[in-house]
């Protein structure tokens, strides 16, 4: 009797709590793999972690990722689950206003239910910081938010869960849920149309972040990865270098801090997936 008492006490006490450590777990994970820290944090404030990041310069203007941490002030301590969830699906303050798309919210639009309510949780976890985001510096006549009702009609996609956010996906779709969905491959190594979109006739076949030029991943042998074994995909996801022994550097290399977390069975999901993207070109040189 006392033992079958206990045993319900240990299943109250205990399982929820051992519940939530591990939504919160999960919750890291993906804010890990999604590299929420890259446009949230600032360098030279690396402890006040999403509290408000550095400049993000586009030809649209120069962005600041704000602070998403839980200060009810300036961060989103006041925000529900759902007002979350809009903005990573929707690109939707809860005001109903939209966000400029340097916020990759076409990539995270088909995470999954379960992926965003975890990854809601962990963010609960971090530390307030009571710190105003940085104004954007908008080049005209880019700065107004209703147009963007028209961008997110060209480019944003149904909010779909992707299948891949589920354990039990094949390998190719996991990995292309942690390729376009997570870690957002796409929005640096796809090229944008002259609206900022993502061309997705040219998918990773390269493109152009802060004035740099993105290398081609697919599989074209003369311009992409298409020579690059598994072996070489594993050095570069999981410690930065390349081939030639050189390591990846700027926004690849925060990249690597995510796909190096990866646990080996979503890296190699991951490696699976971009085996299968199909040889593109993208004559870099003739858009100069
Ligand atoms: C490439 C840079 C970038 C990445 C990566 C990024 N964000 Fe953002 N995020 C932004 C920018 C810039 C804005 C502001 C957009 C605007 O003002 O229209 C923003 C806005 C937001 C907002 C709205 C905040 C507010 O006060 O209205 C939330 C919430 C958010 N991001 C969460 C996340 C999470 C969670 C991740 C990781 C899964 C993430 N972001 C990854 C750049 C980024
Ligand atoms: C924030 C922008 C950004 C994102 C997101 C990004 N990359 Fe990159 N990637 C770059 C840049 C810039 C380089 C060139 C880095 C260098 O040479 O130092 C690069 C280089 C690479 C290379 C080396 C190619 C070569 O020929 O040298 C591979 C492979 C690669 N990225 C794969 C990926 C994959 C897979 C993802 C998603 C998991 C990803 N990248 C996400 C910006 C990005």
């Amino acid at each position: 009797m006392a033992v079958a008492a206990l045993r319900w006490l240990v299943v109250i006490l205990i399982f929820p709590t051992a519940a939530l450590a591990d939504a919160v777990n999960r919750g890291q994970y993906l804010f890990t793999i999604a590299g929420c820290t890259n446009c949230h944090t600032s360098a030279k404030d690396a402890a006040a972690t999403v509290a408000g990041g550095d400049a993000l310069k586009t030809p649209f203007g120069t962005f600041y990722g704000p602070n998403i941490t839980p200060d009810p002030a300036t961060g989103i301590g006041t925000w529900s689950l759902a007002d979350f969830k809009r903005a990573m699906r929707r690109g939707q303050r809860p005001d109903g206003s939209l966000y400029f798309p340097v916020f990759p919210y076409t990539s995270y639009s088909a995470m999954s239910d379960q992926d965003l309510d975890h990854l809601w949780r962990y963010l609960q976890t971090l530390p307030a910081v009571n710190k105003p985001s940085t104004a954007h510096q908008i080049r005209w006549p880019f700065g107004w938010r209703g147009s963007m009702r028209f961008w997110n009609w060209l480019y944003l996609p149904a909010a779909v869960e992707h299948p891949g956010a589920d354990m039990t996906a094949t390998a190719v779709e996991r990995g292309q849920y942690i390729a376009d969905h997570l870690a957002h491959c796409g929005e640096c190594h796809t090229p944008r149309t002259i609206l900022g979109g993502r061309d997705l006739d040219r998918y990773w076949a390269g493109g152009v972040v802060e004035g740099d030029d993105v290398p081609n991943i697919t599989a074209d042998n003369e311009h992409g990865i298409g020579e690059w074994s598994t072996d070489d995909l594993t050095m570069l996801l999981s410690i930065g270098m390349l081939p030639d022994g050189d390591f990846v550097g700027g926004s690849m290399g925060h990249v690597i801090h995510g796909t190096s977390a990866l646990t080996a069975a979503d890296q190699a999901a991951l490696i699976s997936y971009i085996r299968t993207v199909p040889a593109k070109r993208h004559d870099i040189a003739k858009r100069k």
